[in-house]
């Protein structure tokens, strides 16, 4: 033993021989059963160790079916398939390997080695499956969907073992969450802020998880705003109103309207401009505005999925009201509106009503009349 020569006595010799042998013995422990592991796909081989010589002797067996599958150096397989998937190397005088190609769950189980009727080696052989999907609905990774209807989305995956299925929403300002764990993600009534990517994790925690993306879009009718919904001018004036349109998918049409009629007006100016893929501005002037032209305007917009209107009411300001029935009295009225109406006593009663209307142009209320009766009556003493 070469050992021996590096013994600086008997005893540390005795030593390292006792040492070289109980790691021998263990190691045959360690090859008695061994646990084997693979994932579909991958290659498999189970080495058995002998006594030199004895190779004719040693045979290979799968223990659930009972097959013997080698004995000495010749391979047993009846199906052709098997010849390219197992295959045995006689890879030294005292070992001898059985290999076995691609390995699927079918492989799994426990296989024996024998020396005639002694057994070697056990192996028992795992097969492990990493997470691939069965199915995924829908197929396309881009969908749309209309506003108020329902969203199924699923992904259902194989793995051994076998994997949860997360879902991850990133909206479309990439913020993300977890919303769901299992197969699917069902939203019964869609929003417009239900958009962005809704993304199925598949993990076991022992392979690398899979995932899957789908892009929905959600569309809906226009929605339409409208930055002032009264504009009060004198006749003669400008308007300016800006409606903003959006929608998904974009408008077929935005129209002006007025009594249910597509404006057709000389001095009437629109235009659309796009904001960005959802949204466009109209912009309507009425420019040198005349006394026809005051009153209620509709932004209408339509797409596929239906039409929409917003209004806007053009009035004529109080002051041009009065202007043109008391050219007279417009200084009381602008100094203080109803004391100078009560000291001015001698004031036609006409003219009281009429300045009561410009106070409150809206309606002739009861509170109105109530004044009208008093000042009357201030009137008649
Ligand atoms: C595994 O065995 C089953 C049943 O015997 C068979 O249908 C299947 O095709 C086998 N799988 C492979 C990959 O050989
Ligand atoms: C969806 O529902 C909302 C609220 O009920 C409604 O305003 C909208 O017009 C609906 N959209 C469509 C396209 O029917
Ligand atoms: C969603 O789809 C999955 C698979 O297609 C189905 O099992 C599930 O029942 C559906 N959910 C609803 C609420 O319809
Ligand atoms: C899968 O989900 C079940 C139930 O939610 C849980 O008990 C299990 O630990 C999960 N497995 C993995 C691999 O995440
Ligand atoms: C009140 O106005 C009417 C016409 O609007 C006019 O005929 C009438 O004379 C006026 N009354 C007085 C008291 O001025």
């Amino acid at each position: 033993m070469p050992s021996c020569y590096v013994c600086s006595s008997i005893f540390q010799c005795l030593l390292i021989i006792l040492m070289i042998s109980l790691k021998k013995s263990l190691s045959i422990n360690d090859n008695q059963h061994q646990n084997l592991q693979a994932d579909v796909g991958q290659d498999v081989t189970m080495s058995c160790l002998f006594d030199e010589d004895k190779i004719e002797q040693v045979s290979f067996m799968r223990q659930m079916t009972g097959d013997i599958l080698s004995l000495g150096s010749e391979l047993f397989v009846q199906e052709s398939s098997s010849i390219q998937h197992i295959k045995l190397i006689k890879f030294s005088p005292n070992r001898l390997d059985l290999k076995l190609i691609s390995v699927n769950q079918n492989d799994s189980g426990i296989y024996t080695c024998m020396l005639n009727d002694e057994k070697l080696t056990s192996f028992s052989l795992e097969i492990f499956v990493p997470p691939r999907f069965l199915s995924y609905y829908p197929i396309e990774g881009s969908v749309s969907y209309a506003e108020n209807t329902t969203m199924n989305l699923s992904c259902r995956a194989f793995a051994i073992p076998s994997a949860n299925i997360t879902w991850i929403y990133r909206d479309n300002n990439k913020q993300s969450k977890t919303i769901q764990n299992g197969e699917s993600v069902y939203i019964s009534s869609l929003r417009p802020s239900d958009s962005g990517s809704y993304e199925c994790i598949a993990s076991n925690h022992f392979h690398a998880s899979i995932s899957r993306s789908f892009y929905v879009t959600v569309q809906y009718s226009p929605r339409l705003m409208i930055f002032n919904e009264k504009i009060v001018r004198d006749v003669q004036g400008t308007v300016l109103v800006k409606c903003r349109v959006c929608s998904i998918p974009e408008v077929m049409q935005i129209n002006w309207l007025r009594h249910d009629h597509i404006i057709n007006d000389v001095n009437i100016l629109t235009k659309t401009h796009p904001i960005d893929h959802q949204c466009s501005e109209t912009i309507m002037e009425i420019v040198d505005l005349s006394e026809y032209q005051f009153g209620r305007y509709e932004c209408q917009a339509e797409n596929i999925l239906g039409k929409n209107s917003v209004f806007v009411d053009v009035e004529q300001s109080s002051r041009i009201v009065k202007t043109k029935h008391y050219e007279h009295h417009a200084n009381e009225f602008n100094r203080n509106g109803r004391t100078a109406l009560l000291i001015d006593k001698d004031q036609q009663s006409n003219n009281t009503h009429s300045i009561l209307r410009i106070e409150t142009p809206k309606s002739l209320g009861n509170a109105n009349r109530f004044s009208y009766f008093l000042v009357l009556l201030i009137y008649w003493i």
